[in-house]
């Protein structure tokens, strides 16, 4: 177990989230597509884990609707995994959504994301149900779980 700093940024450093987000997931995303996916949302939330003197990690989500949030994408390098980093940034992200009144929290994850699938499942999260995703030809799982 690793204590992180979990530290809620604004969307000037989502310099930062993309050089974490392009080391974990591909296609690449530029700076410009992250900040794009920001446009028009309610209560944009960005979080980065540091551990080490360095961004290990990072969370974003924004206001699915006004009962519920929504986790976009979150991850942590390779070399900082099952160190309790993401438990940590979705419990300031929980507790941040419960504190803007939200009732519930959501994820969706693809079904080869299978790390994740444990992962929601250990914090208490529901299966909600399941969506095919178009762009990526695959499975998402739908999760969601009650705040406060
Ligand atoms: C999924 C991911 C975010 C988990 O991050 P993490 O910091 O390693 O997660 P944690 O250390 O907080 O894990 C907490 C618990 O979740 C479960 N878990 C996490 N990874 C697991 C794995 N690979 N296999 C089985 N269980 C796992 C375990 O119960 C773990 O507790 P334990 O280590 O005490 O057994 C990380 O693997 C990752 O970045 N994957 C690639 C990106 C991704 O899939 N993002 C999610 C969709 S947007």
């Amino acid at each position: 177990m690793i204590e992180a700093s979990i530290k809620k940024v604004d969307i000037n450093s989502l310099p930062q989230v993309a050089e974490i987000y392009n080391q974990i997931f591909r296609p690449v995303r530029t700076v410009e597509n992250l900040e794009r996916r920001f446009l028009g949302r309610h209560n944009p939330l960005i979080l980065l884990a540091e551990a080490k003197d360095r961004s290990v990690g990072f969370f974003v989500g924004y206001e699915w609707k006004p009962s519920t949030f929504y986790g976009w994408f979150y991850g942590v390098l390779p070399d900082f995994r099952r160190q309790g980093i993401t438990s940590q940034l979705m419990e300031y992200a929980h507790r941040w959504a419960t504190e803007q009144k939200y009732a519930r929290f959501r994820i969706e994850c693809f079904n080869s994301q299978r790390p994740m699938l444990h992962l929601a499942i250990e914090l208490g999260f529901d299966v909600l149900g399941l969506r095919y995703d178009v762009d990526h030809k695959e499975n998402l799982i739908l999760f969601e779980k009650a705040l406060g």
